[in-house]
């Protein structure tokens, strides 16, 4: 018998009920990679591959975790990163993430591919949200977009930068199931207009909207510079969860290339394999901002709806909150790069090693 959402106390549970309510499809749609999921897999050693050097004998009793994005108030410093297809893991999709994002404190980002669509979502929910598009047709289609989501009072738009083409997902070739994305990589349709983005559209979002503008899928340098220059106000770090181009790095290690480079003329959050309390602790100590979750809520609603990934962020924040404190700090700011040290990983990575706990091989991780 499941256990009550409310008796869960460690989001590791969240996964192994999750793989007991996904068919293989949606599973492995949700927790694979692109090609060897070597990208994917750095993620977490990359996360794994930081210690903390914690300060002690300072006063901890009074803990703040909140922080803020572009005018949204964060209980902590974690946000819902977009996911299409939400639909396929919890019934009413987005409308039940964002609103138990909601419910808990912090925003959500909505996919241009997900359903119910982000005017549904609005309707249910006035939570924080962020809209992220995946360009499928010309500017004057995006700017329809741009203008939606300044309507709905969206926090911010987000375009998705890193996927010119559909990575190739094994987990489907080897089943034979081949999602109508993975087909489109040629010039038959709209998919087209993904593999032709380029600064300029975000020119012209910038010239036609005021809207704050994030781009997602940055991973070095050389492009945050340019999006600075091109007026982005946050750089969004990400590999896709490893779902894109394979042999990629580690998210993590990419905050410090990213701070140093745009040096302050732009906020910076990440996502990619963050699913612990210290996790996010150690992203925020290199300098980023916010840190988004994936996969870890997509199980979580797998595994038992709003409710649960509610739970899910509770317990985030008791790890967090615990993780600040033996760090001898009482606020998210006072994180610093002098709270790590790089080491070797004590474990393999799986997608899911931060919860060692489980039996893998049992739950086909
Ligand atoms: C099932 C699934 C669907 C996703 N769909 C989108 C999407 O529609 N748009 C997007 O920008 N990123 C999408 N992503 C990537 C996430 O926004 C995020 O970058 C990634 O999941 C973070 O890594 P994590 O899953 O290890 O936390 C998706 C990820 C997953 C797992």
């Amino acid at each position: 018998m499941q256990k009550k959402v409310s008796d869960i106390q460690t989001n590791g549970e969240f996964i192994k009920i999750a793989r007991e309510n996904l068919d293989q499809e949606n599973w492995d749609y949700l927790v694979g990679g692109g090609e060897s999921e070597t990208t994917l897999l750095r993620n977490r050693q990359s996360i794994d591959s930081l210690a903390f050097r914690p300060r002690v004998m300072r006063n901890v009793v009074n803990i703040d975790t909140s922080t803020e994005l572009l005018g949204s108030k964060l209980r902590i410093p974690v946000f819902l990163a977009p996911i299409g297809s939400l639909q396929r893991f919890t019934e009413r999709g987005g409308i039940t993430t964002s609103s138990a994002a909601h419910d808990f404190g912090i925003p959500a980002f909505i996919s241009s591919v997900t359903k119910p669509d982000v005017r549904e979502i609005r309707e249910v929910t006035d939570g924080d949200l962020f809209f992220q598009l995946y360009v499928r047709d010309d500017s004057d289609w995006i700017l329809r977009f741009v203008d939606l989501a300044s309507e709905l009072g969206c926090k911010g738009f987000c375009l998705t930068a890193d996927t010119a083409n559909y990575g190739r997902r094994e987990r489907d070739k080897i089943k034979g199931f081949e999602p109508r994305r993975a087909r489109t990589n040629t010039k038959s349709d709209g998919f087209v207009y993904q593999a032709a983005l380029d600064w300029d559209v975000v020119d012209a979002i910038r010239k036609h909207s005021s809207i704050p503008l994030l781009v997602k899928g940055i991973v070095t340098a050389e492009d945050a510079i340019l999006a600075v220059e091109h007026g982005v106000e946050v750089i969004y770090i990400s590999n896709h969860g490893g779902r894109q181009l394979d042999h990629g790095r580690g998210s993590i290690d990419i905050i410090p290339e990213i701070i140093s480079a745009v040096n302050g003329k732009a906020q910076v959050i990440v996502d990619g394999g963050f699913c612990r309390g210290t996790d996010i602790a150690k992203a925020i100590a290199l300098g980023a901002h916010a840190v988004g979750i994936g996969k870890m809520y997509g199980l979580a609603a797998s595994a038992g709806g709003g409710e649960a990934v509610i739970r899910m962020l509770e317990i985030l924040e008791e790890e967090f909150r615990l993780a600040l404190a033996l760090l001898g700090v009482t606020s998210p700011k006072e994180l610093c790069p002098e709270h790590l040290q790089t080491v070797q990983p004590v474990r393999l990575p799986s997608f899911s090693s931060a919860f060692p706990h489980f039996d893998i091989e049992k739950y086909n991780y």
